[in-house]
């Protein structure tokens, strides 16, 4: 159910300064450039859905012929008309303030830009709105759907052993990090589990889930998990190369850590709705140890105690002489 306040959580509604972050967030913004460039072609018809800033809109607009930027939040639409009004082909985006649940342009367009990511697709509304984008898009214009920026994104699970210990405070709650550095305070247990692969112009569930098995690879304590969401802003067909943003990385601690070895298996499932808060992941979580090796090492080892039974025992070495 609709939470009453929920516009005004941090996700739907995100201030100004948080913008500034995300505009000093080089991978972030090259990335949206590179695959607006590729994407927008000359004279195109383009809809950002919460356009912030502007900034994608003004990549936009350098090709195309008109850019149609919907934001929700004023303090936004302010700030967008006015940036926008200090740099070049600014006067090509047209600023609307509507919510982009409701929103359609009033022609065709050829490229949709939506930025409403985060790790998991929780908490910002991207999967839902595209959703309902596309529906309300149809129904008034008929196919073919735009393209969309990004075309898709993948998520993928890792178990980890994570250190929560903060200058001897001991702190297991949710932690983001950063995809592009080393992190010091996390051990891989195991390889990532990719759970959702999700194209934006097909068809697909409002759920993501996952229920499956991950190897472990190292021995470790196995207290959180981290979760991955990939990006593919634009696929260059020409070249066969994709143009990837990485979220940051969410762990989130498990309630009760397991000790884990090498060779063992863990079952992990949960469900969530796309868009929902962060906590909709844990609540759905379970973690179990389900073997405590593998097959091939369990066919070892009793292929070791069969051999034990005719090795001689020292009674008997003693008999033959
Ligand atoms: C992650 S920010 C991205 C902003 C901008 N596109 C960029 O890349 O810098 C998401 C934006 O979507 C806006 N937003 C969220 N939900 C919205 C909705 N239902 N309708 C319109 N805008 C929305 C937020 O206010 C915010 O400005």
């Amino acid at each position: 159910m609709q939470n009453k306040f929920e516009s005004l959580e941090l996700g739907q509604f995100i201030p100004l300064h948080y913008h500034h972050n995300m505009l000093n967030d080089t991978a972030r913004m090259q990335g949206f450039k590179d695959a607006i460039d590729l994407a927008v072609k000359p004279g195109a018809k383009v809809l950002e859905l919460g356009g912030g800033t502007g900034v994608q809109s003004f990549f936009a607009a350098q090709k195309a012929q008109k850019v149609y930027c919907v934001e929700r939040n004023p303090e936004l639409i302010s700030a967008a008309r006015n940036l926008l009004a200090q740099n070049s082909n600014g006067d090509k985006v047209e600023v609307i303030q509507a919510d982009a649940m409701h929103y359609l342009p009033p022609e065709p367009i050829d490229v949709v830009i939506c930025e409403m990511l985060h790790t998991g697709l929780l908490r910002e509304k991207q999967m839902p709105v595209i959703d309902s984008f596309k529906q309300r898009y149809l129904k008034k214009f008929g196919g073919p759907l735009p393209a969309f920026i990004p075309e898709a994104s993948i998520q993928a699970i890792q178990p980890i052993q994570h250190d929560f210990h903060f200058a001897g405070f001991y702190a297991p709650t949710i932690q983001f990090q950063n995809p592009y550095a080393t992190q010091e305070r996390s051990t891989s247990l195991g390889d990532p589990e990719v759970f959702q692969l999700l194209a934006y112009a097909e068809p697909y569930s409002q759920t993501c889930q996952w229920d499956g098995e991950i190897l472990i690879t190292e021995d470790g304590q196995l207290n959180a998990l981290r979760l991955i969401t990939k990006n593919l802003l634009a696929i260059n067909m020409s070249t066969c190369s994709t143009i990837d943003w990485h979220t940051q990385y969410i762990v989130f601690p498990l309630a009760e850590p397991i000790k884990v070895s090498r060779g063992d298996q863990v079952s992990i499932r949960f469900s969530y709705q796309g868009g929902a808060p962060l906590n909709a992941l844990t609540d759905s979580l379970q973690v179990r140890l389900i073997s405590k090796q593998t097959p091939v090492l369990e066919f070892a080892m009793e292929a070791m105690n069969r051999s034990a039974e005719f090795r001689p025992r020292p009674a008997e070495n003693a008999s033959i002489r």
